[in-house]
């Protein structure tokens, strides 16, 4: 077959094949839309990070998980919410498969709340929508994470790390009641909120 005459480099292209300039326009506009997309997820991770006070527990304690029935800060008599001499809000739990204990915890509105949680067995999670409560309950370690609830109200509470086939039902409700109504409640009304 002849060649046909002229620069080989500038025949026309055959159908369907498309030329190198709009092959590279093409790619430099998808390089800079991953760009631009990875700015805005960095700056969301930095602004809610700082403006809504989300970020990974500082604190690093160890507990061991087969002994925390027996006594200590996790045995039963000490899990549910405590009222701190400076006023502030405890609230202990123990994640295990598959529900919290307590299963529903009472807490002032407009009071510092901390929550420590730890695990009997395996890995849950710990996350109340709407704020910014998110953090991983680990066997061995104890998870802590700070908060202040501006209304009253209910924050259901689901388990968000997949720990067994009963991940899906485990669910913990957190009650946000007025401080006064809070006050007049004994230590057991303060853990019995659940729905029966
Ligand atoms: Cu506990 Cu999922």
């Amino acid at each position: 077959m002849a060649e046909p005459p002229g620069n080989p480099l500038q025949r026309p292209l055959a159908d369907g094949i498309v030329p190198e300039e709009v092959v590279a326009r093409t790619e430099n506009r998808w390089v800079m839309i991953m760009a631009a997309m990875l700015v805005v997820m960095m700056a969301v991770i930095v602004i809610t990070g700082v403006a809504g006070a989300l970020h990974p527990s500082s604190n690093v304690e160890v507990i061991d998980p087969l002994t925390l029935h027996l006594g200590g800060e996790f045995a039963e008599s000490n899990l549910g919410t405590a009222i701190e001499p400076d006023g502030s809000a405890t609230v202990r739990l123990i994640g295990e498969q598959y529900d919290f204990v307590p299963h529903c915890v009472r807490v002032p509105a407009n009071t510092p709340v901390k929550f420590r949680l730890t695990s009997a067995d395996v890995v849950h999670g710990f996350l109340l929508p709407d704020t910014n409560v998110n953090t991983m309950v680990v066997p061995g370690f104890v998870a802590e994470v700070r908060t202040r609830f501006a209304e009253p109200g209910e924050y259901e509470m689901p388990c968000h790390e997949f720990c067994g086939l009963g991940h899906h039902a485990m669910w913990t409700r957190v009650s946000v009641v007025p401080q006064d109504q809070f006050a007049a409640q004994g230590p057991l009304e303060r853990t019995r909120c659940a729905k029966q």
